[in-house]
């Protein structure tokens, strides 16, 4: 192995300082990937982020005949071969950990005219895939799974019905699923959310030049239309730049600056929350926007916190932050609250139960409910803590080390690398306490 440490050993070595950029948005790295090798030529990505999600993607891609070139880091220029130009791939479909990447491709393939196979690593092969067979079933797709659990064995050759559906979960993954179905299907694709989720496939497919209708919790399209090439930028992730957030407000003298951050209001939930508890974290709008998206530079500054009860509805906009809010919460005077929030349970871990096991190891006292928890803040210990393989876990652990007695072992750690490589290194550059072991 090239050097990715196995543990981290973690612990408050200085106030943190600093002006920093993080790396690009994931789930927009994905779909730009994705809707690149769709278009009729060759579309440049900027920003793209070079995590192991994203690069599982690309490699999907070139396996189904799509040529990428790679001229420099965070640079992709992808030669689509058009909606229908996809190749059969000679072998399964290694989608890694990323769960974006299995369920839109799950709706990508299931039109397409040959079969396929997607796998995963032993998380995302234990993550539930009826959320998009069932409906993509509807349309008229065959796939099939074990239990509804990767591999997906995908029957191609299948003449898709467009569908009017209401979903019964909020799941940007599930709608875009269906929505590049619904691009291959006859007629118009609607699809409806009990609570709107990030919008990134509808913009990009519009940007993309597709006629689509969309609005918070709606979208819909006409079946059977192409993509024309275009320039992706990629705007940094804000989930990423949360675990700086949560850092520089509690650890006591902290000024950090985290430049040109990726401000869609449907990712934008912790700040809310975090500013209910107490946070000083300022906004300064940065460049007007990046690909469609805006962005501002965010000033943190050390605050104290207290706990909250945190507004169920705002659960889908910070719904990959709950690592890193349980961390503020651990910190927090009183108790706080978290309610609807059952999709933790299916995420690259069950997030309630990893974040509560390894608070309570850092003697923490907190409750955990069917959809969430509540956590009494106090003073962290010492202690090891597992990450169970979850890079936000890992992540969200790295801070709370931060503020612990003395030195944390967080195990598990690689797979930091699928979201956000290079946080070791940019979290010591602004002060963390923080080595692999
Ligand atoms: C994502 C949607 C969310 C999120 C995941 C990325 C996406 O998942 O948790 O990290 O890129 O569409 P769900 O659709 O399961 O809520």
């Amino acid at each position: 192995m090239s050097g990715v440490p196995r543990d981290w050993i973690a612990g408050r070595v200085t106030p943190l300082r600093g002006d920093i950029v993080v790396p690009g948005d994931k789930s927009v790295s994905h779909r730009a990937v994705m809707l690149a090798a769709l278009a009729d030529g060759s579309s440049r990505i900027e920003g793209f982020l070079e995590g192991e999600d994203t690069r599982a993607t690309a490699a999907v891609f070139a396996q189904l005949g799509v040529r990428i070139e790679a001229p420099e880091p965070g640079v992709r220029i992808v030669h689509g071969v058009g909606i229908d130009g996809l190749r059969a791939p000679g072998a399964p479909l290694d989608c890694g950990n990323a769960g974006t990447a299995m369920r839109l491709l799950a709706g990508l393939l299931c039109a397409q005219p040959f079969d396929s196979v997607l796998v995963g690593d032993a998380s995302l092969s234990q993550r539930p895939m009826r959320r998009v067979i069932d409906p993509l079933s509807r349309m008229g797709a065959r796939i099939d799974a074990d239990d509804g659990l990767p591999p997906l064995r995908i029957h191609g050759g299948q003449h898709l019905a467009a569908i009017d559906i209401a979903l019964p979960i909020a799941s940007a993954q599930v709608k875009s699923a269906l929505l590049l179905a619904g691009l291959q299907a006859a007629g118009d694709t609607c699809v409806r959310e009990p609570h709107p989720t990030r919008d990134y496939t509808e913009s990009m497919l519009r940007a993309f030049g597709v006629d689509i209708t969309f609005s918070p919790g709606l979208a819909e399209l006409r079946g059977g239309q192409r993509l024309d090439p275009t320039e992706i930028h990629v705007p940094t992730d804000f989930s990423s730049a949360a675990f700086f957030l949560v850092a520089a407000t509690l650890v006591p003298g902290s000024l950090l600056r985290v430049r040109g951050v990726g401000m869609n209001p449907r990712r934008t939930g912790l700040l809310q929350v975090l500013r209910a508890m107490g946070a000083d974290i300022r906004e300064e709008p940065s460049a007007a926007s990046v690909g469609g998206e805006s962005v501002a530079d965010l000033v943190v500054r050390h605050a104290p916190l207290h706990g909250i009860e945190v507004p169920p509805t705002l659960a889908p906009d910070m719904i990959d932050e709950f690592p890193a809010l349980f961390v503020a919460a651990a910190c927090a005077s009183g108790e706080t609250v978290v309610r609807g929030a059952a999709e933790l349970r299916v995420k690259e871990s069950d997030r309630i139960a990893t974040m509560a096991h390894g608070l309570r190891a850092l003697g923490i006292e907190v409750e955990e409910t069917p959809d969430g928890a509540r956590i009494r803040g106090g003073r962290l210990s010492a202690g090891p803590v597992e990450s169970h393989g979850d890079h936000r876990v890992a992540m969200a652990f790295a801070v709370a080390a931060q503020l612990a007695d003395g030195e944390v072992r967080i195990g598990d750690v690689a797979n930091v690398a699928t979201s956000f490589p290079g946080f070791d290194a940019l979290a010591r550059q602004v002060g963390f306490g923080l080595r692999g072991a």
